[in-house]
């Protein structure tokens, strides 16, 4: 296990009705002005928003909404923003959806407190020093922002789809979780934020660090929880209880609790962002997409954790042979994403027949360098390989 350090400061409010609390815990975690961010009408169509509005009301807290961000969120909204904050002069951001709205307002923190280019940050031209506090209200259990230090943006210029980690500055102050928020999600949404965690876990466990038992008993009783409850909750969306332990295994998938004292991965994910920054695709159908052709290619050449997954947690039998265990793991999980989530899993599926591979993956290495470090170095041929295995 190596060393580490593990700053997870967000105070997470969990259950039925907790969006209530919202004014209170703006005033708790020092908010006199507050920025609402939110996305393309599903909190005014649920009336959370309204909900919330009169919450921040009540606590006597001016406010102001920045709306419209959209899926795989883009700088522009990130510039009308920090346009609409100079005259309204906020200090605290609340963002009410998932991820694409809790990132705009990550964005935002470091924007606001900074002279140049928030996108400098992006792209390791700067290094933020500073960021105005985030508090967040979630809708959809997926990409884990509400307890990450992450932010993921695509610049609408150079179609370049980037993220910052800077879990000392950018984890929220406070999530307001409630499950019952999570009812109005289609079922195609709910199963891509499950491939979603389910993948941020496999990104952890997937490593070369040895002697990491505690990360890799808590990733694997994580993915059993997950497989366990999406099944009741694709036979029945409505089941609470389903939606709430998928609610928080969403939220620990991410928060760095099963990668402490080990190497990451994060290979598929910097390759599904070329996808949707490209085509616009939901991020967890990507990742559908994606890690199945990515275990399939390293299967011969790095099969040990690939094989311990599939015995450990796919139902794979120990053959005595881990390459060939490491191949039914990947097959496994890929049928799991098709027949269980109904996610897509080739290109084709996703509804993008004739990717443009060539574009992707120089764009890919041009962002990521040369040779991709992780469980299985991967240079462009590598990665191209695995793009055409998706197809
Ligand atoms: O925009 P609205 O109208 O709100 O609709 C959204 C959106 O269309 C809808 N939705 C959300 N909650 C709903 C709802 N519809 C009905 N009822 C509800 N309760 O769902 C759609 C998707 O929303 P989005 O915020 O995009 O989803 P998600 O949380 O999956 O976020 C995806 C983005 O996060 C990035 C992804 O790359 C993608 O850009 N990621 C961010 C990470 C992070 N910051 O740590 C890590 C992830 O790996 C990921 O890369
Ligand atoms: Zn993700």
């Amino acid at each position: 296990m190596n060393n580490f350090s593990f700053y997870s400061p967000t105070e997470f409010v969990f259950g039925k009705g907790t969006e209530g609390q919202v004014g209170d815990l703006c005033l708790k975690h020092g908010a006199s002005r507050v920025m609402v961010v939110y996305g393309g009408g599903s909190v005014v169509r649920s009336g959370l928003l309204a909900k919330v509005e009169a919450k921040l009301t009540e606590a006597g807290l001016p406010y102001c909404l920045l709306g419209g961000v959209v899926p795989n969120p883009v700088d522009t909204k990130v510039y009308e923003g920090l346009e609409m904050a100079r005259e309204f002069q906020p200090d605290f951001l609340l963002a009410v959806g998932g991820g694409s709205v809790i990132d705009t307002a990550k964005a935002l923190a470091v924007g606001l407190c900074y002279d140049g280019d928030f996108w400098d940050f992006y792209i390791g031209k700067a290094k933020a020093q500073k960021a105005m506090p985030v508090g967040v209200v979630l809708t959809i259990p997926a990409a884990g922002s509400e307890g990450s230090g992450n932010s993921v943006i695509t610049n609408t210029t150079t179609k370049v789809k980037a993220g910052l980690r800077l879990p000392m500055l950018l984890r929220p102050k406070f999530a307001v979780m409630d499950p019952e928020l999570t009812m109005t999600l289609p079922l195609y949404q709910t199963a891509a934020g499950i491939s979603d965690m389910m993948a941020h876990i496999l990104e952890r466990y997937l490593s070369n660090t040895p002697d990491v038992q505690i990360g890799d008993r808590l990733a694997e009783g994580m993915l059993l929880a997950i497989m366990e409850t999406a099944r009741k909750l694709m036979a029945d969306p409505s089941d609470y209880q389903a939606r709430a332990n998928i609610m928080w295994c969403a939220t620990i998938a991410h928060n760095d609790t099963c990668s402490l004292g080990r190497q990451e991965d994060w290979n598929s994910h910097a390759m599904e962002h070329e996808i949707s920054a490209e085509y616009d695709v939901t991020h967890g159908a990507g990742l559908a997409v994606i890690f199945p052709a990515f275990l399939a290619y390293a299967a011969p050449k790095n099969p040990g954790k690939i094989a311990q997954l599939g015995h450990r947690v796919l139902g794979i039998s120990d053959s005595g042979d881990a390459v060939a265990d490491a191949f039914a793991t990947a097959a496994a999980l890929k049928a799991w994403f098709k027949d269980v989530l109904k996610m897509p899993v080739t290109f084709a599926e996703l509804g993008v027949p004739s990717p443009d591979l060539e574009l992707m993956n120089a764009r890919l290495h041009r962002l990521k360098g040369e040779v991709m470090q992780g469980y299985l170095p991967l240079d462009a041929a590598a990665t191209m390989e695995i793009y055409k295995l998706a197809l």
